[in-house]
């Protein structure tokens, strides 16, 4: 054995293991060299058989040679390890965008109805001037949508609005105890009754709801729409305070002052009574197909509460007065995004409802 056969096995040695790709292989490959049949484990063992001069010079070089091989096999291991790690992360790309994505879907998320939007705002103002909020049932009786409210029965005013009535003699809601009749509440008035009897003077609310007409629908008459009854009573109540009030929430509404008239009105609960128009936004007056080319929009029937309502909800009509009014909320709603047909409010379909402001 010589110190050039020495070389030519690291030679080999070296020129295998870069060959080499697996974990696998250069440990096989380690153990040829260096395991206990490996080439230069079986150098080490003849060393006992050579003479003392010849074991001192070549046996470090071959100890030198394992150590080498030794050192080689893990320095390459590492960097197989190493490779492997990047052809993975190669493939294996992270896609920062992907959660970004996936955070999309998962955020769509719907937005109010536009009415419930105005609703909402109307409610807002309304409360930040004393008012507090009242609701009242779909299914009325007869006293509180006609008789409290000062239309007694055959009484012409009951053909205004036409009624849903439930007719089955059998049904638990066409009689109740006392043999009342029922209906679908034809307009929110009824929670003018329902309020008055339930607190004393004085006192202020509004109550927003929807309301039931047996009519033909077109773009402005829908069967189901929203009404927001409002009532003030207390002493010394007066128009000018029915007109402020009217006028401080459509300037909220529309953010800028809106130019109101009263006309008269007939209501069977109010004296007198009044229809509120306001000056037509879309055309400031001059003339549009909105307001009919008139200039002036109607927008909500009021009035002076009539004595004979004070009285159906037990308050002295000597003491006390009040104004009540029914803003049309639906009509409100197209005014303010200008919609041209209210039978898209109910229509529930997304791409009209998707079109206002999503919180
Ligand atoms: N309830 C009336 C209607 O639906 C509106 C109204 C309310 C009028 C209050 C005057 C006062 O037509």
């Amino acid at each position: 054995m010589s110190i050039t056969n020495l070389e030519e096995i690291r030679e080999s040695f070296l020129e295998k293991l870069f060959m080499l790709s697996k974990e696998a292989d250069v440990l096989n490959l380690k153990s040829d060299f260096i395991g206990k049949n490996g080439i230069v484990s079986g150098l080490l063992k003849s060393l006992k058989d050579m003479d003392p001069e010849e074991r001192k010079s070549f046996g470090p070089k071959v100890n030198e040679l394992k150590d080498f091989i030794q050192e080689k096999t893990s320095l390459f291991l590492n960097k197989l390890e190493v490779d492997e790690i990047n052809e993975k992360l190669s493939h294996d790309r992270i896609d920062t965008t992907l959660t970004e994505r996936v955070q999309v879907k998962v955020l769509k998320h719907g937005g109010y109805h536009p009415r419930t939007i105005i609703q909402q705002e109307i409610e807002d103002i309304f409360l930040s001037m004393g008012f507090d909020i009242l609701d009242g049932p779909h299914i009325e009786d007869e006293f509180h949508n006609f008789e409290a409210l000062n239309i007694p029965k055959d009484h012409p005013a009951r053909d205004m609005q036409d009624t849903f009535w439930f007719h089955d003699p059998n049904s638990q809601l066409d009689v109740d105890g006392g043999g009342k009749k029922r209906l679908l509440r034809t307009h929110t008035s009824t929670i003018q009754v329902r309020g008055m009897l339930s607190r004393k003077p004085p006192f202020r609310f509004i109550a927003p709801g929807v309301v039931f007409r047996c009519e033909r629908t077109d773009a402005s008459h829908e069967m189901v729409f929203t009404q927001l009854e409002g009532m003030m009573v207390g002493k010394d109540i007066s128009v000018s305070n029915l007109i402020y009030f009217m006028k401080t929430i459509l300037r909220e509404i529309f953010k800028k002052d809106v130019e109101v008239r009263l006309r008269p009105g007939f209501f069977p609960f109010v004296e007198p009574g009044f229809e509120l128009d306001i000056r037509c936004l879309i055309c400031e007056g001059r003339g549009c197909s909105v307001c009919k080319h008139i200039g002036w929009l109607e927008l909500l029937p009021c009035g002076m509460v009539h004595p004979n309502v004070l009285k159906s909800g037990g308050i002295d009509p000597k003491e006390f007065n009040g104004f009540a009014f029914g803003l049309g909320l639906d009509r409100l709603v197209m005014m303010k995004y200008g919609i041209d047909d209210i039978r898209h409010l109910q229509s529930g379909d997304l791409r009209f409802n998707s079109q206002f402001k999503l919180y």
